[in-house]
């Protein structure tokens, strides 16, 4: 191990942690439902369940979330037994729905890990061999689920750290997140670990914000260097992301003659693995890269503004296979045996889609495309897809909303 020096002095970074512990005890929050430092015994299913929530999700969004989480699965063995559309259900509308299928996934591992050693995982390497869980949520659930020593160094630690300590490498780089890691550690106290955890995580989110951070109140406002220059918006470095690519669906409402819609259970694996959705027939894809049109480039890097599509790509129409569920192949090719979408994929639908949702690795436009089928049609189709093992459901909008658990899209949809 090469050894760090850090640019801060030895006062500074012993002085760290008691100025942020006084600053938390007065300023910091300590209301929020998850938090266990006031209590002797934590209990670290709560932790572990909103730290994943929490992941790439504000407090505010995750406080009804978790209510209800701990309302229908009280404890692990809860959540370990419970099917999985129910916990789709509850999760429903938080988005990045790996973590749910990993907090599904990791509920049945820790049952496993209880029922052979009697307690939850009680090391860093236990927590991290848990689905979903990074060094830094095994941090926080060591520190703040069990008392025991933990480091952090999530996103807003990094923005913290970067600023104090004026670091100005790329923070997707190794090396710098290996210098920011070092530093956490450096500044982590052996005692009050969880506290310290807590605090950093609360200065971060409320007082050194990404935007307009308030170095005012701040307790680390004498020694930091980013303030000292006026620089603080310019940390933490990182490198621009390149712009998403976006595709293009329908999204089919297939119905039959009494208004029921056809629903399918997506495969694990994929976009909204294990969810409800209508079908989807894919489009086309435009590259987020620049395509040599510097037009392209300024309205795909715009994440706020419904993209207008560039009209000589778009007649460049493509269909790719691969973008189908087995599903959607049968239910595509199905329609299009029966002559049921006639100009189907027209260009005049996609110009101005009216659901624009984005995730993690593209902006998706989805248009509603209605199809309704006669009995025998409704019998043939069903048949098709029963017979391919693909879990289906005939509901009505009202009834699909109340339950099923759909992708916040769809909900959108059927709006
Ligand atoms: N963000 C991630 N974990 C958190 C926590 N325990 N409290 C507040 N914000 C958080
Ligand atoms: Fe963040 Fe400002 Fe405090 Fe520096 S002084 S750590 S920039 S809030």
């Amino acid at each position: 191990m090469t050894s760090i020096t850090f640019i801060h002095s030895e006062t500074n970074l012993d002085s760290f942690a008691p100025r942020l512990l006084d600053w938390f005890e007065t300023n910091g929050r300590h209301d929020l439902p998850w938090q266990q430092h006031q209590t002797d015994t934590p209990n670290p299913y709560i932790v572990w369940l909103s730290e994943i929530m929490l992941q790439q999700t504000q407090v505010t969004t995750v406080l009804p979330y978790f209510a209800r989480f701990m309302d229908s699965f009280p404890s692990v063995q809860d959540l370990a037994a419970a099917e999985w559309d129910m916990v789709a259900e509850h999760w429903a509308g938080l988005g990045y729905y790996a973590r749910a299928r990993n907090l599904h996934k990791g509920a049945k591992q820790l049952v496993a890990v209880i029922d052979e050693t009697g307690d939850f995982p009680q090391t860093l390497a236990g927590w991290e061999a848990i689905s979903g869980v990074g060094p830094s949520t095994a941090g926080a659930i060591m520190a703040m689920g069990l008392h025991r020593y933990g480091v952090i160094c999530d996103g807003n630690v990094k923005r913290v750290l970067t600023r104090w300590a004026a670091i100005d490498g790329d923070i997707t780089k190794s090396a710098t997140t290996k210098e920011l890691w070092a530093l956490a550690e450096r500044l982590t106290p052996r005692e009050n670990s969880g506290l310290f955890a807590q605090a950093m995580m609360d200065m971060g989110a409320t007082l050194c914000t990404r935007s307009k951070p308030s170095c005012l109140l701040c307790p680390l406002q004498n020694d930091c260097l980013a303030h000292a220059q006026g620089r603080e918006i310019d940390y933490p470095v990182k490198a621009k992301k390149q712009p998403k690519p976006s595709k293009f669906s329908h999204a089919l409402l297939i119905k039959d003659t009494n208004g029921k819609i056809l629903w399918l259970q997506r495969p694990d694996n994929g976009i909204w693995g294990g969810l409800w959705s209508l079908p989807l027939q894919f489009v086309e894809k435009i590259e987020g890269k620049a395509s040599g049109k510097a037009t392209d480039k300024k309205q795909v890097a715009n994440d706020d503004k419904p993209l207008a599509v560039p009209s000589d790509v778009r007649r460049n129409e493509k269909v790719y296979e691969a973008e189908f569920t087995t599903a959607e192949q049968i239910i595509h090719e199905w329609l299009a045996k029966n002559e049921l979408i006639a100009e189907s994929v027209s260009h005049s639908l996609l110009e101005d889609a009216p659901i624009k949702h984005s995730l993690t690795h593209f902006h998706w436009y989805l248009t509603p495309q209605s199809v309704t089928l006669d009995a025998k049609q409704t019998a043939e189709i069903s048949k098709a897809l029963q017979v391919a093992d693909i879990n289906i459901n005939w509901l009505s909008a009202d009834d699909a909303r109340a339950t099923l658990g759909l992708p916040r899209a769809m909900v959108k949809i059927l709006e």
